[in-house]
Parts: C-alpha cells; sequence; structure tokens
C-alpha cells in the first residue's frame, strides 16, 4: 500500500471492526473513523432512529454518501457499518484509495458476541438470533468475495489489528 491509503475494515455486526480499527490506528499512527457514528452526527440522531423514522432505504442513502466522502480522504483507519458491501459501487470506491479488509466471524461467535446488544436496528425484536444468522448467511458470499479476509474465531482485537498492519505494510 502507498502511505496515505486508508485502511477500511468491513465486516458483520460484531465482527469487530470498531475495537481491531482504534487498535490498528494507533499503532499506524492514523486517524479512526466510524462510519456509523459520523452518520449519526451528520443526521443528528442514531442509527436505530433513522431506521425506525426514516427507513432503511434512507439509511443507505447516508451510507453511500459517506463512503463517497470517506473515499476522497486519505490516512484513515475506517470502520465501516456492516451493510455497506449491498452496494458493490462501496466496495469499488474504498478500494480505489485504501486496503479493503474483512473481518468475518463465524455465526456461533456472532449470536455470542452480539446476544446482550440492544443497539442494531436489523436484530430489534424477538427472534434475534434467528435474523442474525439469517443475514449473515445471505450476505456470506458478498464478504467472502473481499481478497483480504481474517477469520477473526478465537483471536483477539490485538491479535487481528496485528495481521490488519501486517497486510497494510506488504507489498502489493
Ligand atoms: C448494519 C450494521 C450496523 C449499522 C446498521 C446496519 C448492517 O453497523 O450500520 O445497524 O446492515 O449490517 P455495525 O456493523 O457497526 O454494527
Amino acid at each position: 500500500m502507498a502511505s496515505g491509503d486508508n485502511i477500511v475494515l468491513v465486516g458483520f455486526m460484531g465482527t469487530g471492526k470498531t475495537s481491531v480499527g482504534k487498535l490498528v490506528a494507533g499503532r499506524l499512527f492514523m486517524r479512526f473513523v466510524d462510519m456509523d457514528g459520523m452518520i449519526e452526527n451528520k443526521a443528528g440522531k442514531t442509527v436505530s432512529r433513522i431506521f425506525v423514522e426514516d427507513g432503511e432505504p434512507a439509511f443507505r442513502a447516508m451510507e453511500r454518501a459517506m463512503v463517497v466522502e470517506l473515499s476522497s480522504r486519505t490516512g484513515l483507519v475506517v470502520a465501516t457499518g456492516g451493510g455497506i458491501v449491498l452496494n458493490p459501487d462501496n466496495i469499488a470506491d474504498f478500494s480505489r484509495t485504501g486496503l479493503v479488509v474483512c473481518l468475518w466471524a463465524e455465526p456461533a461467535t456472532i449470536v455470542d458476541r452480539l446476544k446482550d446488544d440492544n443497539t442494531r436496528p436489523l436484530l430489534a425484536g424477538d427472534d434475534k438470533m434467528e435474523r442474525l444468522r439469517s443475514i449473515l448467511e445471505k450476505r456470506r458470499p458478498l464478504y467472502e468475495a473481499i481478497p483480504n479476509l481474517i477469520r477473526t474465531d478465537g483471536l483477539s482485537a490485538a491479535a487481528v489489528a496485528d495481521l490488519v498492519a501486517e497486510m497494510y505494510g506488504r507489498p502489493r
């Protein structure tokens, strides 16, 4: 990767994009940004409220605009929202200005990490675990299509951050 290129962490909810991203940014002296947080700041409300009040398509449009904005910047470690793979233009744009790394975890790992989480609108309601498994399986081919993929099951965030930093330092 050329110096200044971004590092973009993609992956399902609960794969560790935010915790790993913060560690990588600290290690490589880059700036960490969280896409959902930026969307929330811009919209003046939480992602959950955006889903309820404006609907998922409106959220995806905000997300798309944020991808365009962030992929024009440099030196960032970006933790993306889990759904950015749904629009191939998002991955194409991020790939032009950075290293896109997918963090993968098996459903059992994610179920365990998210069982007490109430912040994800797509998992709101009673049949949360069923929904989580079904969304993950549907998206699996989209995540697995990303060439740089780290299987995070059983790894600490620090160990995953090491692997990401190593990928970034590797000549292409
Ligand atoms: C989503 C993941 C969330 C957030 C929104 C939708 C998804 O981000 O963008 O709730 O479609 O997978 P995290 O992956 O950070 O939880």
